[in-house]
């Protein structure tokens, strides 16, 4: 049983492979977060706290003689309003006399089989009937303003997952200001904070700072969840490293507004809150009404970051993505963006897929463009019917022919956003969100379509549906190029547009949801300019996100070792494009853009037809390699070896099948140096008792010949065996690599 209450101690505990998490029902009904962490055995773990007057921090008036205990000390599932917690609370409350406070105490609770879902949201689920759910039912005494925590125990997977719900229960309508999802208190310890910021073709880059004595907010108001700071935060013990240490790790599945405090108190103990961004947030609860808040999935590892990012990758993998694709092998694409932009005709394009398809290349993916008078990122979005001029007689002859070649078809489409320069604007203008009396702002020239309004979501649904009925798509890029303003919806009343930004978070899911559930076949990969809606949310939907425009090979190394944290390579599309790169301008060998975009989705996104003989063979080549390393890439563990933050030499990584049969380590040299150190690289995830030979080793860009290095050679390295043990412990050591960026891939496989 994963879930025990214990009637003695008033607790519930839940356990997990290697955590535990207690909370316990007070004496006088409120519900204390005993602990989360590494497994322990004790039914009772409350014996860790002692509760005393804390001047200045008020306790419940039954208190009275011991002056405790106090909402502003006590570590708490989730806050109440406006009754002495001072610290960052869950809940904001306004609506009638008396309705802006709330105490929650405990009612009830169920342990149930299975794992819960949230309406209307996506959420972690469980195919194979192991995960267990508790639901603890809480009320405000006086009010009678209802919450429900739900906790989603998957013990073998060492997860727990959170939701909240707060239910109407007062008889006169409440406003909700703020409805977080969970709140997690870390009462002893001290803790770093790693979080994800970035921007537009950088996103997701790590940074770790000491938590200091105050506030600090992760936040996206922009609608979505954003290039900027991703609504993924891990705290690690200040001597946590990849391999040792604490660390816990808090996602929260939503794509639109986020908000995350961290905050150490008074008493130096730490608080996570995380859930729905609160600015130009409200929610009317009517009597009855209930409101839904987002899920958390938490982590705990007690082995460091690298394994609770594995945690979290299996997870995404297993038990968020859905679909056929989420573990069948995806096809290695061609995209036409960066290889003709807008300016295309359907036998450019043709003959792009033509040579890609000689290469092993497995789809033609047409990107911006095909529609209306799409010319230039200036007009036409809204219009999702074909350009003739650029593609005569429609989509369908293009795609015969590109199915002729053996290739799958997919295409690119932006459903939520409309140009003022556009049929669609021009009969619906009201359709866009705006603020009366304002001409929005822009922002590629585009506006948002006010997926808040059901007769918008059920319009896209039609164009999208019939989109997919009519041609032999297998593939969609669903794009979103653009922040909300104007946050204002023409079809609700005022006291209303404060639920405008989740309302239309939960119209794109209602979308998603009918349109994938309709064309199961179809592979979707998410897309914001990039990862700029790189979450959780997304991923329920479309298995893989587009993770940066920056296609430049050095700078995606940063990009994804941050995305790395928290979300599985199969989840990052990645492609080979140009050198010199269109984003930086920086030349990189063939070889190594391959090698980084192969520790993602895979695909390229150049005009093949411009290359060599000699880089088209290249290009064969690595087809043929990724095709044939694709299980030990998309599902083997993958372990960080290096950080770039600190690391700015070269970065590392592998790939390591989980019963330790094989293993693919990736090398990248970031700064060319004379007289250079040898990398040198410990191996991970190996079974140090076996013996591995190699079964490749094949660098690209210049190294140093082997006759002028001793120690070894391609052929002497091939013809002897290491030991795991020693391949772990003592490590492995690259030639000289030198030039612009080589890089380095290197196969083990046990003998
Ligand atoms: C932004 C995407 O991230 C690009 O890959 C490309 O699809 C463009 N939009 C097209 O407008």
């Amino acid at each position: 049983m994963s879930i025990v209450f214990q009637e003695t101690y008033k607790t519930i505990t839940l356990s997990t492979a290697n955590t535990l998490y207690q909370m316990q029902i007070d004496h006088l009904g409120h519900l204390q977060h005993l602990y989360y962490g590494r497994r322990a055995d004790e039914a009772d773990m409350s014996y860790q706290y002692f509760q005393a007057d804390r001047a200045f921090s008020p306790y419940p008036h039954q208190g009275f003689n011991k002056r405790c205990p106090s909402p502003d000390i006590v570590p708490q599932e989730y806050t109440g309003f406006n009754t002495g917690d001072y610290r960052v609370g869950c809940l904001e409350l306004s609506g009638g006399t008396g309705m802006n406070a709330a105490d929650f105490t405990y009612v009830r609770h169920e342990i149930l089989p299975g794992k819960y879902q949230v309406e209307g949201m996506p959420s972690a689920y469980d195919e194979g009937g192991q995960a267990q759910t508790l639901v603890v039912y809480l009320a405000d005494q006086v009010t009678g303003l209802q919450l429900e925590l739900y906790y989603g125990v998957f013990e073998k997977e060492d997860i727990i997952t959170r939701a909240a719900r707060l239910v109407n229960g007062t008889g006169q309508p409440v406003r909700l200001e703020k409805a977080a999802s969970v709140c997690l208190d870390i009462p002893f310890g001290d803790w770093d904070l790693i979080h994800f910021h970035g921007r537009h073709a950088m996103e997701r880059q790590a940074e770790r700072l000491p938590l200091p004595q105050t506030v600090t907010t992760v936040q996206s108001k922009r609608g979505v969840s954003s290039h900027h700071h991703n609504p993924f935060v891990i705290l690690c013990d200040r001597e946590a490293t990849e391999e040792q240490g604490d660390c816990y790790g808090l996602m929260l599945v939503y794509s639109g507004n986020h908000r995350t405090d961290v905050e150490v108190n008074q008493m130096g103990s730490t608080r996570v809150v995380m859930g729905i961004g609160d600015e130009l947030f409200s929610w009317n609860l009517e009597p009855g009404g209930a409101f839904a808040a987002p899920e958390v999935i938490l982590a705990f590892s007690g082995q460091g970051l690298g394994h609770l990012s594995r945690l979290y990758h299996h997870m995404i993998r297993h038990n968020v993505c859905r679909g056929e694709y989420k573990t069948a092998r995806r096809p290695i694409l061609i995209n036409n963006w960066e290889a003709t932009y807008f300016d295309f005709t359907a036998d450019k394009v043709y003959d792009i897929a033509r040579m890609a398809a000689e290469l092993g290349v497995e789809m033609l993916v047409l990107d911006d463009g095909w529609f209306g008078q799409r010319y230039d990122d200036n007009r036409a979005l809204g219009d999702w019917y074909v350009n003739e001029k650029k593609l005569p007689g429609g989509l369908a002859p293009l795609i015969e022919r590109i199915n002729g070649l053996g290739m799958k078809f997919g295409i690119w489409i932006e459903p939520e956003m409309v140009s003022e320069d556009s049929d669609l604007y021009r009969a619906h203008p009201d359709w866009a969100l705006s603020v009366p009396g304002r001409l929005p702002a822009l922002c590629r020239n585009q506006l948002i379509l006010d997926l808040s309004r059901p007769e918008v979501v059920d319009y896209l649904y039609e164009r999208i549906s019939g989109l997919l009925r009519d041609n032999h798509i297998e593939y969609i890029k669903w794009d979103m190029n653009r922040n909300m303003t104007d946050v204002y919806s023409h079809a609700l009343p005022a006291e209303k547009q404060g639920e405008v930004s989740h309302r239309y978070v939960l119209g794109l899911y209602r979308l998603l949801d009918r349109l994938t559930t309709e064309f199961p076949h179809v592979l979707f990969e998410g897309c914001s300019g990039g990862g700029g809606r790189f979450d959780a949310g997304i991923l329920a939907y479309s298995p893989q996100i587009w993770c940066s425009d920056d296609t430049d090979a050095i700078e995606r190394l940063v990009i994804q070792h941050g995305t790395s944290f928290g979300y599985p390579v199969s989840a990052m599309g990645a492609h080979v494009s140009a050198s010199p790169n269109h984003q930086t301008g920086r030349n990189t060998p063939l070889g190594t853009r391959a090698v980084v975009a192969m520790s993602g989705t895979f695909g390229y996104e150049l005009d093949i037809n411009k290359l060599s003989d000699e880089e088209k063979e290249e290009i064969r080549g690595q087809v043929q390699f990724f095709k044939e390393n694709y299980r030990l890439i998309q599902d083997g563990d993958y372990y960080r070896l290096s950080d770039p933050s600190r690391n700015e030499w070269y970065t590392a990584w592998e790939f390591a099948a989980a019963d330790g049969s094989e293993a693919l380590l990736n090398v990248v040299l970031t700064h060319s140096r004379a007289n250079s150190p040898n990398i040198h690289l410990r191996l991970k995830g190996l079974d140090p008792d076996a013996r591995y030979r190699i079964a490749g080793e094949d660098y690209y860009g210049a190294h140093l010949p082997w006759d002028l290095m001793f120690g070894g050679s391609p052929s002497i390295r091939e013809e002897r065996t290491y030991s795991g043990s020693s391949l772990m412990y003592a490590g492995f050591t690259l030639p000289m690599l030198f030039g612009d960026y080589p890089s380095g891939q290197i196969h083990f496989v046990r003998v």
